[in-house]
């Protein structure tokens, strides 16, 4: 099979209407900040179990179409001694591969970021490969203030985001574009749309100059809200309507989804704001979709408390954020289901 033909079925199995990703690919510094409020140690069995609960959720892939792994979650087996990205696919959905390697300071560019981890991918991508990874997800970061980002930073996170995606694309792995515009700050929501715009109209040059087939990629953006200690209040529809906006002048129809991270948002807000997208835009070229991390996780590892006896109560709490998370895909959550 060509690598484009294999790019195509990962496409349309992780690109369906009612359905999205949940990231579970915390690095160990993270899952060690997620468990802690819960007094759970993060230990190589606690995360295991941890990640092949979810995975294993009775009726998950109705709403998932894609989970986001760590190295770590590849080689690990459930109880029955199925790997994890075998417990995934028996549930339908795709496994993928977090493969960045995190952020340092990025030099002469004050404040800004910089990810690394692109030496050596290839090789590391043709290993996931055979643990079972379809796709592959990389972060760049982008604090906010008044200086930053940099237009340097801009540049530079746009650069290696491109090369990023070439070098899956190489390989046959979908690569998801991860610009995150961080939350953190007391900026506006102008400022926000500002700086999201100028990011992800750098990354799309980016892309075109690397030649990535954008028919193969997934774009997984910040929405555009107000800093997160901002007195601005924003309804769902002004994040909206920000955010389609942005991605409107920026983001090619060639690319089939756009699957937003939920970067502190509470899980209800996340849900909402997809919702209010998917509500008053139709008819956009790409579809409208998640990738949450703790948007998904958190009311699930809180029913959790790390207790055993909890398994069928979390396995619930989680099926239910994925279920409304699907009805917002398609603009028809209410808040009243959450009580249901
Ligand atoms: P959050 O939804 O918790 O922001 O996590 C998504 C993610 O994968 C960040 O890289």
């Amino acid at each position: 099979m060509s690598v484009n033909t294999e790019m195509q079925d990962t496409i349309e199995a992780m690109v369906q209407k009612g359905k999205g990703i949940i990231a579970i690919d915390e690095s160990f510094p993270t899952i060690a900040k997620r468990f802690k409020p819960i007094h759970v140690e993060s230990t190589e069995e606690n995360r295991r179990y941890w990640r092949s609960l979810i995975l294993s959720t009775p009726g998950l892939g109705d709403f998932i179409s894609g989970a986001i792994l760590f190295e770590e979650t590849l080689t690990q087996k459930n109880d029955a001694g199925m790997t994890l990205p075998d417990v995934a696919d028996e549930n339908g959905i795709v496994a993928g591969i977090k493969v960045d390697k995190g952020t340092i300071a990025l030099d002469n560019a004050d404040g800004d970021k910089v990810t690394e981890g692109l030496d050596g991918l290839a090789e590391r991508l043709k290993v996931y490969k055979t643990q079972g990874a379809r796709f592959a997800k990389w972060r760049e970061v982008y604090p906010v203030s008044t200086s930053n980002p940099t237009p340097l930073g801009v540049e530079v996170n746009a650069e290696i985001l491109a090369r990023y995606a070439a070098i899956c694309q190489s390989v046959g792995i979908v690569p998801i574009v991860e610009p995150e515009v961080l939350i953190d700050g007391e900026h506006s929501i102008e400022r926000s749309f500002e700086v999201v715009e100028a990011v992800q109209h750098a990354v799309y040059h980016a892309l075109h100059r690397h030649k990535v087939i954008l028919e193969y990629t997934i774009l997984k953006p910040s929405m555009v809200t107000p800093g997160k200690e901002s007195t601005d209040k924003a309804s769902p529809e002004d994040i909206a309507n920000y955010t389609v906006k942005a991605l409107r002048r920026t983001v090619p129809a060639a690319v089939p989804s756009i699957n937003f991270l939920s970067g502190g948002q509470t899980a209800e807000e996340a849900t909402e704001n997809l919702n209010a997208m998917n509500a008053i835009f139709q008819s956009e070229p790409w579809e409208l979709s998640f990738s949450y991390g703790r948007a998904l996780q958190q009311p699930a590892l809180d029913t959790w408390g790390g207790k055993k006896e909890n398994h069928k109560i979390t396995q619930k709490a989680l099926l239910k954020r994925a279920r409304l998370n699907g009805a917002a895909r398609n603009g028809t959550y209410k808040f009243s289901m959450e009580k249901e």
